[in-house]
């Protein structure tokens, strides 16, 4: 295959990547967007291996056959719930390939290059192991903490603003130290030194940041993914993996910034590990003298919701691991064909993942005209006759607003306890991701509905019947 025809084979792939963020910006054109994406993949995909590769067509087979395979049986197996440390994972591939090409093109390859020319090559190779590395090991902390294989309490280092600012300096000495080495034929040492560092440096960043704030934690290390991709591009020469790591890395950007001002979070103050905040601790013991709580059953539940004018349904969490959204849109159903005003209020972060609910509840064909953003509908909430809060818990916290050292202090929550009525749906009282008490479950127009929210809202629908 001619040069020409990469070229025109890898726009056209820039071009389909470009049109797949697009599409993928809205749910009601996301399929599309994903489609876009795929077709844009295989276009790059097969100008790569005809165009640009002309040996190793071995393991280059053997790679894509184990690649795939593994990548394949994973999409497969893997649960909705389980997306978003599927998606921490893969981002620490990234980084590791970054890493492992940074150093195979180090060391398997004189590129002939001096001068100028050698060092920006040099600072190139040497940026792409620097955040592949970082986002390597942030993501597998990341990966550990969201499938809770460790806790997600954050490790607030006495001097870690101190260890940071070291380790950022040891990164700078250290890339001089390796620019010049590497013109004298050496600085493998240097290198190897560097990678280490930013490899505790993106444990230590990961392992400081709090249970809510991860969704910041998981676009950011995403962005970090793409500039590390980017960086690999501009060391190998390859203008597809320059574009494309740009667009991953300043669409991460984007969302870190969305994430942040959804969390009313600063993003210095994140990724530097709870810079300026307390830290406030989490508890997960009882509330004490909280007051009491009421508890109802599903006859009862239903009865309250016939008996509403408005109504806001509110999912969290427990509703993708319940995979109640089928049930909840009969329910929905039900109630606008008794003429009940039904919305739905979801929280930027609410889920796993961003997006998390908008996905279940298009899965599950809930019409997209009646699920509104957060900032849509946090005012109306004096006005609605019945809050349904299914497996929602630290999204629904009044803490946030009224316990000023609590971790998620600031943090924008649905008010729905302004409401007439909250019914909350969940298994027990435990406490949810931030591990943070909820005052709401004690409120007088709180009732609780305990038990699987799938099996309370079937019950919930016999009722309206
Ligand atoms: P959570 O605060 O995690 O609360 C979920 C609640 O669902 C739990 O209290 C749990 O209580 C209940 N639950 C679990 N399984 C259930 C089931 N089968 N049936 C009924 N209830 C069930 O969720 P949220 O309110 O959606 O808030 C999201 C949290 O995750 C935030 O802290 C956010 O920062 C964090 N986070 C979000 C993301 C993104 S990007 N969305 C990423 C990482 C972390 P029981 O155990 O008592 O049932």
């Amino acid at each position: 295959m001619s040069q020409g025809i990469v070229t025109v084979a890898y726009i056209g792939a820039m071009v389909l990547f470009i049109l797949a963020l697009g599409g993928l910006s809205q749910p009601e054109t996301s399929r599309r967007g994903n489609f876009y994406g795929i077709i844009g993949m295989l276009m790059a995909l097969m100008a790569t291996i005809i165009g640009i590769v002309y040996d190793n067509y071995f393991v280059l087979f053997f790679g894509v056959i184990i690649g795939g395979g593994i990548g394949l049986m994973l999409a497969k197996k893997v649960e909705m719930t389980q997306m978003p440390e599927l998606v921490a994972i893969l981002h620490s591939l990234v980084g590791l390939a970054a890493v492992l090409v940074g150093f195979a093109n180090f060391l398997g390859h004189d590129t002939g290059m001096v001068g100028v020319d050698k060092t920006i090559h040099d600072i190139e190779t040497y940026l792409g192991i620097l955040i592949g590395a970082l986002t390597f090991s942030g993501s597998v902390v990341a990966f550990l903490k969201l499938s809770a294989r460790i806790g997600g309490k954050p490790m607030l280092l006495p001097a870690r603003h101190w260890l940071n600012l070291a380790l950022l300096i040891g990164s700078i000495l250290l890339g001089a130290l390796f620019v010049n080495q590497s013109a004298a034929g050496g600085g493998t040492l240097a290198l190897i030194a560097m990678t280490i560092i930013a490899m505790v440096f993106g444990v230590h960043m990961v392992m400081a940041i709090g249970g809510a704030d991860m969704p910041v934690v998981i676009s950011m290390l995403n962005s970090y993914s793409g500039w590390a991709a980017a960086a690999t591009g501009f060391m190998l020469n390859n203008d597809l993996l320059i574009v494309v790591g740009a667009l991953v890395g300043s669409s991460g950007a984007i969302l870190s910034y969305i994430m942040c001002r959804a969390m009313n979070r600063k993003f210095f103050s994140v990724i530097a590990g709870g810079f300026g905040t307390s830290g406030g601790e989490a508890s997960s013991g009882p509330a004490g003298d909280a007051g009491d709580i009421i508890a109802v059953e599903a006859a009862e539940a239903a009865e309250i919701l016939l008996d509403a004018k408005e109504v806001m349904i509110i999912p969290g969490y427990g509703m993708a691991v319940a995979q109640a959204q089928h049930t909840v849109h009969e329910i929905t159903r039900k109630l606008r064909d008794k003429k009940i005003n039904v919305r739905f209020g979801i929280h930027p972060v609410a889920g796993r993942m961003p997006g998390h609910m908008n996905v279940l509840l298009a899965e599950a064909k809930v019409p997209y005209d009646i699920v509104f953003e957060l900032d849509e509908v946090n005012d109306d909430f004096p006005k609605v006759d019945v809050s349904l809060v299914i497996g929602a818990n630290d999204i629904v916290n009044p803490a946030a607003q009224e316990v000023p050292d609590s971790p998620i202090a600031g943090m924008p929550v649905l008010e729905c306890w302004k409401g007439k009525t909250t019914i909350v749906l969940k298994r027990s009282m435990a406490t949810g991701y931030a591990g943070v008490e909820n005052p709401l479950f004690y409120k007088d127009n709180t009732r609780m509905l305990f038990g699987d929210a799938r099996d309370s809202l079937d019950a919930v629908l016999k009722s309206l019947d």
